[in-house]
């Protein structure tokens, strides 16, 4: 599990824009009165889209203002869950699963394409600021190990050189297709077997 990295190039200020303020609002009112301090994991997030993928300290200062709480608290929360990203990403944030399931299928080959293709470290940014990548715990798609979610997106059933050709895609500026790269629907059996019909005691 890669360590939290904090930004050194802070911001001063944050604020929400109109339309999250809006949102804000209606996600606060779900909580009773007393209770609006459950809000903060979603006004983290809401932060985050708003920071182009990251959430500097003055929105961790905006949030316990917002939500009357300590900052210590929502500083313990955001740096706590790893979805949260203290640090800028860039444009396009390479999360790579390299839990158990993965790892025995290949998820360190994955690892070696974008040290090769962004930046040897994970959590640096590429040389024109453009993405970065992390390998993080089990992202719930084991099925079609080895995988990686680029931003909302997931990719599945990769190897090194299919993971190289989308990154080359993103560093270009194109949009690869999400999904299954053998070219499953989504978690479907491959050959169209359909093991409880064909074998018996499957
Ligand atoms: S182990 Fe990689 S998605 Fe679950």
């Amino acid at each position: 599990m890669s360590i939290k990295k904090i930004s050194k190039n802070q911001p001063d200020n944050f604020e929400f824009n109109s339309n999250n303020l809006i949102n804000i609002k209606k996600i606060i009112s779900n909580y009773p009165k007393d209770r609006h301090q459950s809000a903060v994991m979603s006004l983290l997030y809401i932060a985050q889209r708003q920071n182009d993928n990251w959430i500097p300290l003055a929105a961790i200062k905006c949030i316990a203002k917002v939500l009357d709480m300590p900052y210590i608290k929502v500083y313990e929360v955001a740096t706590f869950y790893s979805m949260y990203n203290l640090a800028p990403v860039g444009n396009y944030f390479i999360q790579i699963c390299t839990t158990t399931p993965c790892m025995i299928r290949g998820a360190y080959n994955l690892v070696e394409a974008c040290k090769e293709k962004i930046s040897k470290n994970e959590k640096e940014l590429s040389k024109d600021k453009n993405c970065s990548w992390t390998e993080v715990e089990c992202l719930g798609a084991c099925v079609n190990a080895p995988m990686i979610q680029i931003n909302d997106d997931y990719f599945e059933d990769l190897d090194k050189e299919k993971t190289i050709k989308i990154i080359d895609q993103i560093l270009e500026g194109k949009k690869p297709k999400p999904g299954s790269y053998r070219g499953r629907t989504n978690s479907e059996p491959e050959n169209n077997r359909k093991t409880l019909l064909e074998k018996n005691n499957a």
